[in-house]
């Protein structure tokens, strides 16, 4: 079986959701930890690093991300994670965020092919880490990638994840599958699919056309449905009363973290934007859950909704 990756959200699939999704759900063969920035001395905060300690993490196939431009920061955060016990590094070269790009980085830096020879140049002589890569096709235009794969195939990647989209797409329209083809036909390293998977059926689409794939990482489609690894696997379809109960221990999980009800409930309705796609017909309850002051009546609202098909 192909393995299966739970992507990075930031903010979304923290410690604590990973934990609750791991005891309810599991089924991935590993989830990736949304990025973390190095500061400008290449120091880590104890605050970021929270996310990624092993007690924190424990019994979850981890790996850890980081988003940076410089080989050095890389290589002592590859040190720093090294002692933690993990075993690989991802390098994050697609997050569109304008904070980052602004930055030059994350898929910022896709727009300068020769930095980025530059940079896994320096990393991978500085580090024996194995290092992975995060990337989207370019920049402004999928052809980009026909000047970037050659770099990604001078260096022995672990694992080159693509999500076929550019930057300028951010997360709209469809991934582009027939880049997504190219890259897999031309890569040297192992390749990993992402990109708006939402369903077994889906999974299974891409897994037929693209059967040497080495990864399907999920992201969204994992948070609307955190069964999805188990579907995928042969195993029962998600059921509401399952998702309304990862709901309660998602939030019983954050209270113990001593989060605020107000914190609790916003976290509580960013997952839920993503999980009411389930429901396209019950835009009522919907709204009553979007208008819930409290972890109670949000809750409520929920346990009103009827069984999926
Ligand atoms: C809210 C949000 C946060 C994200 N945070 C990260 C991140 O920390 N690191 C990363 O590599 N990608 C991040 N991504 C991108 C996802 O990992 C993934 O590549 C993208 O959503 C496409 O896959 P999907 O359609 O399966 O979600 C984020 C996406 C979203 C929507």
């Amino acid at each position: 079986m192909i393995p299966l990756y739970f992507a990075p959200l930031e903010g979304i699939t923290t410690h604590i959701y990973r934990r609750v999704h791991a005891r309810m759900f599991g089924g991935c063969g590993a989830y990736y930890a949304p990025f973390i920035v190095p500061s400008a001395e290449e120091r880590v905060s104890q605050r970021r690093m929270r996310d990624i300690l092993p007690e924190n993490n424990s019994g979850i196939p981890l790996r850890v991300q980081v988003l940076t431009d410089s080989a050095a920061a890389f290589c002592a955060f590859a040190e720093k994670i090294r002692s933690l016990g993990y075993g690989e590094l991802n390098l994050n070269l697609g997050c569109p965020a304008p904070t980052v790009v602004g930055k030059g980085r994350g898929a910022a830096q896709l727009r300068d092919p020769e930095g980025l020879d530059r940079l896994l140049s320096d990393i991978f002589s500085q580090t024996d880490m194995p290092v992975s890569v995060k990337t989207r096709l370019g920049f402004a235009d999928r052809t980009e990638m026909e000047r970037l794969l050659p770099v990604f195939n001078r260096y022995p990647l672990s694992l080159l994840i693509l999500h076929p989209r550019t930057r300028a797409q951010l997360y709209g329209g469809v991934p582009d599958i027939e880049a997504f083809a190219a890259a897999y036909t031309e890569t040297k390293s192992d390749i990993c699919y992402n990109g708006n998977i939402t369903s077994a059926a889906e999974y299974f689409q891409i897994t037929e056309r693209f059967p040497r794939l080495a990864g399907v990482m999920i992201g969204r489609g994992a948070v609307q449905n955190p069964a999805i690894f188990r579907e995928i696997r042969g195993g029962e379809r998600l059921r509401s009363e399952e998702l309304v109960s990862f709901t309660a221990a998602l939030a019983e999980e954050y209270r113990a973290a001593k989060l605020g009800e107000g914190q609790v409930l916003m976290k509580l309705k960013e997952i839920w934007a993503y999980c009411i796609a389930r429901y396209p017909g019950e835009k009522k309850i919907a709204r009553e859950m979007k208008k819930a002051d409290t972890v109670g009546a949000f809750l409520a609202a929920a346990c009103a909704l009827p069984p999926l098909p």
